[in-house]
């Protein structure tokens, strides 16, 4: 990005459709105003001014929003976007007169201010395309097939490949967009300056953009969950071993003296697995869910359980992000199991096999495990909020 670079950023509409308290480049969004993550982001990327178009008497207003910010420019906008660009672009077609001809005048950038995340590899493809061209744009890639509408009535189809969807930061030769600016004869309302560019008969050359870049324009793009993103819940649980019965770990049949008792198959690895599910959506635990004194759920394989624990996290609104399993016993040694248990632990709880870790300790022939009376295990889950 060795060429400097000015940037306008527009914030002068009234944020209708979003019917925020106040407009929405001013409103709170992620820890900070809106406008002030594109302000950061562009002072960040070394632009030589930043010039933000505001409705009349939003002076104040705009300066709270950038309080801590030095050097942003201030301009009154207009009617619509294309007006607030036009009195932007005039307003500071004078700054860069006084500097001496050897000094290249600075490529502008125009930005919507409802754009708050602007990622800087956007930024240097569209100063990077201005060395052939005059004009640059960011676009991306239309991905849904298209119809043309009439009414509510299907009236044709459109050629997706043919398309794009255009972002803004848009990037510009200074004069050449200011000229485009002052002979525009279109409609007051043109949707961005590549439009306006374009009926200059500028040269627009298409770049990348990016998803990042998406405009915060409905309610409910303000709309922030009120479920934290990360949840951790923790689980244990104890079987005593006994001679005779089949021994089931993670699902797992392990060959063993003994197994052990318990209502279900006694699987005590799933079962901890099970209330750390449970306690990280706070919806009770193992017994609320399959009380020993239901007959159905005599030597009921806990895999199903498990399953049942993962749905129920699914449904509330989080995804599993990874599964830490330590067993606590003297013998069997779990160690030529872990795969096999990590494999199914997997499955049940639907994720991938790198989220799901089982370990292993003896209590150093301590305890009752020590003394090979019972086996335990504790379970630690993280859930995370889905997107
Ligand atoms: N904009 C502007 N001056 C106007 C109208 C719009 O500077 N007279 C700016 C907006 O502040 C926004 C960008 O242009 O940053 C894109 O416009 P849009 O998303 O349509 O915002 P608003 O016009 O404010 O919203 P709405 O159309 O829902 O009223
Ligand atoms: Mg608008």
């Amino acid at each position: 990005m060795a060429h400097p670079f000015a940037v306008i950023i527009v914030a002068a509409g009234k944020g209708l459709r979003a019917g925020t308290p106040v407009p929405k480049q001013f409103t709170r969004w992620r820890g900070k105003a809106v406008l002030r993550h594109s302000v950061e982001a562009f002072a960040a990327a070394g632009a030589t001014d930043i010039i933000v178009a505001i409705p009349a008497g939003a002076e104040e207003l705009a300066a709270d929003c950038l309080d801590g910010i030095g050097g942003v420019q201030f301009v009154t906008g207009g009617e619509t976007r294309q007006t607030s660009v036009h009195e932007a672009l005039e307003a500071v077609s004078g700054n860069w007169k006084h500097k001496d001809k050897a000094t290249p005048l600075p490529y502008i950038l125009i930005h919507d201010a409802a754009r708050p995340i602007v990622p800087q590899c956007v930024t240097a493809r569209l100063i990077d395309a201005l060395g052939n061209n005059p004009a640059a744009i960011p676009v991306l890639p239309v991905v849904d097939s298209l119809a043309k509408a009439e009414g509510s009535m299907m009236a044709g189809s459109a050629m997706r490949e043919e398309l794009r969807r255009v972002q803004t930061p848009q990037s510009f030769h200074f004069d050449a967009i200011l000229h485009a600016h002052r002979v525009w004869a279109g409609a007051p309302d043109a949707g961005d300056d590549a439009q306006v560019a374009q009926a200059a008969g500028l040269q627009i050359a298409l770049v990348e953009g990016d998803e990042a870049l998406r405009k915060l324009t409905f309610a409910e793009d303000f709309n922030v969950s009120p479920l934290p993103p990360v949840r951790v819940g923790t689980g244990f649980d104890v079987h005593r071993l006994v001679a005779g019965k089949p021994l089931w770990l993670c699902g797992v049949r392990i060959e063993h003296s003994h197994g052990l008792s318990g209502h279900s198959d006694a699987d005590v690895a799933i079962h901890a697995v099970v209330d750390a599910l449970l306690g990280a959506i706070g919806a009770g635990d193992i017994g609320d869910h399959f009380p020993p004194s239901d007959p159905q759920w005599r030597g009921a394989d806990s895999g199903l359980f498990l399953e049942f624990a993962a749905q129920l996290v699914s449904q509330s609104d989080y995804r599993i992000g990874n599964i830490d399993l330590t067993i606590l016993c003297e013998a069997p040694r779990i160690g030529p199991h872990r795969m096999a248990m990590r494999t199914t632990l997997a499955k049940l709880a639907s994720v991938d096999i790198a989220a799901v870790s089982v370990k292993a300790t003896t209590t150093e022939r301590l305890g009752f495990t020590g003394r090979g009376e019972g086996i335990a295990a504790q379970a630690a889950v993280c859930i995370v909020l889905k997107d």
